[in-house]
């Protein structure tokens, strides 16, 4: 691939584990633009980048990533100032590729599917990343890039890939959540959140196994409803919780009944 110079918009999750990892493949980054000096100084000096507040990238600067809150891309976009044939491209699973103003020509969006957060190293062999591009050159120079990092490419129009971003709210964000109030629940018993993770690494390893809707056990599928019953008696402390564990009941039970 040919030498290829990197700029970023943001110095957070995504921007700073996708700026570790293209600068130990050897791509030069250029520039880091936060918007507090702080976290771009930070992260510009893992890599000799320069770093700034002010969204003016050098004309070495073939690519930019712009990974900032999705409620703030439009308007990063509609401020940056570049040369006219750089590739600028974000990394929102939620945000189509129609909010490029006209001035732009080459972009695209590098979606990396994985939860990112500080202090977490991510493997990113074989890490899915949702590609679309307003040209074939972008994609192929978005694929190369991609692939440079070990990342398996799949390339998406802006509507499929929202459908894969809401499919991880699903199977990442909520399961999350779930393993939150989990751990809420055993505090309450008097033990730690330990006594659960071998039933946790279980149920993540037997969905992916056999799948998940192979995978399902608990009073829900079994349509017990006397432990079910039980449980909603000792959730009578919380409202919240027993119109949750009463929904996602509902839930399994149509599942299961349809098939
Ligand atoms: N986190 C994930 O797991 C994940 C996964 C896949 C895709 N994404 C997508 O990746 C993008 C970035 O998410 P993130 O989690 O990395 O966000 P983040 O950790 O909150 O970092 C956002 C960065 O954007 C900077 N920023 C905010 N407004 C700016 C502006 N006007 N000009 C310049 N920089 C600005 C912030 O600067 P300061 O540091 O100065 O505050 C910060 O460095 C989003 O589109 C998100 O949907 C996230």
């Amino acid at each position: 691939m040919a030498q290829l110079n990197i700029s970023f918009t943001g110095a957070g999750r995504v921007a700073g584990a996708l700026c570790n990892e293209l600068y130990k493949a050897g791509f030069v980054i250029d520039l880091i633009v936060s918007e507090s000096e702080k976290s771009s100084r930070l992260l510009a000096n893992t890599c000799k980048a320069l770093c700034s507040t002010n969204l003016k990238f050098p004309d070495s600067t073939d690519i930019i990533i712009v990974a900032v809150p999705d409620n703030r891309i439009i308007s990063v976009l509609n401020t940056l100032k570049c040369a006219p044939d750089t590739l600028v491209v974000h990394t929102s699973g939620s945000t189509g590729i129609e909010v490029f103003p006209e001035n732009i020509k080459r972009k695209g969006i590098l979606y990396p599917l994985q939860t990112f957060s500080r202090g977490r190293k991510i493997i990113f062999k074989d890490l899915p990343f949702f590609i679309e591009s307003s040209d074939n050159q972008s994609s192929d120079i978005l694929k190369d890039l991609a692939e440079s990092v070990g990342g398996k490419v799949y390339f998406t129009d802006s509507e499929h890939r929202r459908l894969i971003h809401l499919s991880a709210v699903f199977a990442s964000n909520f399961t999350n959540h779930m393993l939150t109030l989990g751990k809420e629940l055993t505090s309450r018993s008097g033990f730690t959140f330990d006594v659960m993770k071998p039933l946790i690494e279980e149920t993540i390893s037997k969905a992916m196994d056999l799948d998940p809707e192979n995978s399902q056990t608990g009073p829900a599928i079994r349509n017990d409803h006397n432990t079910i019953e039980k449980h909603l008696e000792l959730l009578s402390f919380s409202p919240e919780l027993k119109r949750i564990y009463s929904e996602i009941t509902r839930s399994i039970t149509e599942h299961y009944k349809k098939q």
